[in-house]
């Protein structure tokens, strides 16, 4: 690829949106409202998960043809998950993506059921989703890899512990632990989908994309953890202030806000060197590294 892919990627935000939008239901299919709320809450976000799927598979020489399916499972997996994290029992938030949470919008038990029908959904678009270029053992380790991702020992998991360390003073490495799993694993998963896709990659290069999956997913939570006390509401597109509101132990309440932020600078620094193997072909995942690191929402 000779243009950068800071060129190419308002066109993969672009397919990823017309891969997820033929995947969903229409609005008036049966039933209309279920399916409107899910559109409503998959709309929006910066789709950086799809991003570092589409970007993985250029690092790996593959076409956006094989990636379609794990960029939209992933988002959709994620915008389960925000759905959930914003219900009352959850964060109780009412702003997400610069609009309405999904159950102020709806209702709560829509907001619930949004959820569980964009993770079935998720599972069904990478199993069955006929436009994307992926064999049948590609696409079942991808359900696999997505579903330990997004489960108990992932996502679920980290927002489990998220919930009950609530009031308590986590540790450092118990607030680790915690971002790895409630938002690394996922981010993590984005690499590892890309590589199930390759059949060709080495050894070598799956272990430098999880080394730099793993990194950036954990970098990526204290970044959020540092927006929700430096940023303001209209910027984020999510109400501000709710960390310490609600008693959670984030980085900056661990370490301090300078410390938290080197911590992150070093974390996207590893992220970069992982990716040594790739030489000049990794362009695509530092292009990524260097906007997500300075992203203000
Ligand atoms: C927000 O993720 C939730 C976290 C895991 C920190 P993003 O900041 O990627 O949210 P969107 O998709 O752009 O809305
Ligand atoms: C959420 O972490 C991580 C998820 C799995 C959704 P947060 O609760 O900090 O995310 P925001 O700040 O609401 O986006
Ligand atoms: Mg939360
Ligand atoms: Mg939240
Ligand atoms: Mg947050």
């Amino acid at each position: 690829m000779s243009t950068p892919f800071s060129d190419r990627a308002p066109a993969y935000r672009d397919r990823l949106g017309a891969v997820v939008e033929r995947c969903l239901p229409a609005d008036d299919h049966y039933p209309a409202r279920l399916h409107a709320a899910m559109r409503y809450s998959v709309d929006g976000g910066k789709r950086l998960r799809a991003l570092l799927v589409y970007a993985a598979g250029e690092v790996l020489g593959l076409p956006p043809e094989a990636l379609d399916a794990p960029a939209a499972a992933v988002e959709l997996i994620h915008a389960y998950s925000l759905v959930h994290d914003d219900l009352p029992a959850m964060d109780d938030d009412d702003l997400r993506r610069g609009r309405a949470t999904t159950h102020i919008a709806y209702d709560e038990a829509t907001a619930i059921l949004v959820g569980d029908a964009l993770q079935a959904l998720a599972f069904e678009v990478l199993a069955a989703d006929s436009a994307t270029a992926a064999a049948p053992t590609q696409r079942l380790r991808m359900v696999a890899l997505l579903a330990e991702a997004a489960g108990s020992r992932g996502m679920v998991g980290g927002q489990a512990v998220d919930l009950e360390s609530e009031g308590l003073d986590l540790n450092l490495a118990e607030l680790e632990a915690l971002h790895i799993h409630k938002t690394g694993a996922l981010i993590r998963a984005c690499l590892r989908m890309a590589c199930a896709a390759a059949s060709a990659a080495s050894p070598d290069q799956i272990d430098a994309l999880d080394r730099y999956g793993k990194c950036i997913g954990l970098a990526f939570q204290i970044q959020d953890d540092i927006l929700d006390i430096e940023s303001n509401a209209a910027t984020l597109g999510k109400s501000i202030g709710k960390d310490e509101a609600q008693g959670k132990s984030t980085y900056p309440s661990v370490m301090g806000l300078p410390a938290a932020r080197e911590r992150a600078e070093s974390l996207f620094s590893q992220a970069r060197a992982a990716l040594e193997v790739f030489g000049a072909a990794a362009a695509p995942l530092l292009f990524l590294a260097d906007l997500i690191q300075g992203r203000d929402h």
